[in-house]
């Protein structure tokens, strides 16, 4: 808005400023102090607006880090120096959902002091009733298979005894496989189990012992092949629950329950 203002006023107003002591210029280009002061305010330069638009800093909560369920299992794992007390920290780790389903933690049968370990799958019905591995059909199979080469899980002479756990020891629901996360989260647990058992050769039953232990599947590729984990002979072998729907696959278990004969017999 421009005002039309009386000369004489606008000398006035001058001389005013002027006694005020505002009797110098300060800039080439007059101010309208009249203008619109939003119209007229300069655009904001692209470093004011991102100054505007950065809020205060304001303090960060504490930083909760989120649990890594198979480091803390290989830390429980590592600092249990005892069977006992690897079955009490196992029994009570958390992340494993599969814990809330079971009726009982599955840790181990027969002589922790057998030359044989036998590590299966995972606990099934009877298994998760008894608190016990390999007590249903599969485990009688397995009693039976190992009865022919002269071993049994109740022997006291660690020479004839075997000793049997498996990769989960929480029965899945519906006995469905497990899952890679729950035997990633088991693993540590499971080789600390072997480690402190201390056998001297690992019998690894089926596809999920060997994923576990080996990193591979392929049970009928892989059985009757000697090959080594955590620096112990293992054997892979035949299910016994697969060989109770596929009988006709029982002469290959008895060729490897022969191999693992032979490999004890050695002096
Ligand atoms: N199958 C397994 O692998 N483990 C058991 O304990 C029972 C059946």
């Amino acid at each position: 808005m421009t005002l039309a203002m009386d000369p004489r006023l606008i000398a006035a107003l001058l001389d005013w400023q002027a006694e005020l002591g505002a009797d110098e210029f300060i800039g080439d280009v007059g101010v309208d102090r009249f203008a619109d002061p939003v119209a007229a305010a300069p655009a904001p330069t692209a470093t004011a607006a991102v100054a505007r638009a950065v809020p205060t800093p304001v303090a960060a909560p504490p930083q909760v880090a989120a649990p890594d369920p198979v480091a803390e299992a290989r830390a429980l794992a590592a600092g249990a120096q005892t069977l006992a007390r690897l079955a009490e920290v196992q029994a009570a780790y958390p992340h494993c959902e599969l814990r809330k389903g079971a009726r009982n933690f599955v840790f181990c049968d027969g002589n922790p002091a057998a030359r044989v370990m036998v590590l299966g799958e995972a606990p099934g019905d009877n298994e998760d009733r008894q608190g016990k591995p390999f007590v249903g059909q599969a485990g009688q199979l397995l009693d039976r298979m190992l009865a022919a080469i002269g071993l049994d899980r109740a022997s006291p002479d660690p020479a004839q005894a075997v000793y049997i756990t498996n990769v989960l020891p929480w029965r899945p629901p519906g006995n469905r496989d497990p899952e890679p996360a729950e035997i990633a989260m088991m693993l540590p647990f499971v080789r600390r189990h072997i480690e402190l058992a201390g056998p001297e050769v690992l019998v690894l039953m089926g596809n999920h012992a060997c994923q576990a232990m080996l990193g591979q599947r392929g049970i009928t590729k892989l059985r009757g092949q000697w090959t080594e984990a955590l620096g112990l002979p293992v054997l892979p072998m035949l299910h016994p629950a697969y060989l109770l729907r596929n009988p006709y696959a029982k002469r290959e278990a008895w060729a490897d329950l022969l191999a693992l004969q032979a490999r004890l017999e050695q002096p």
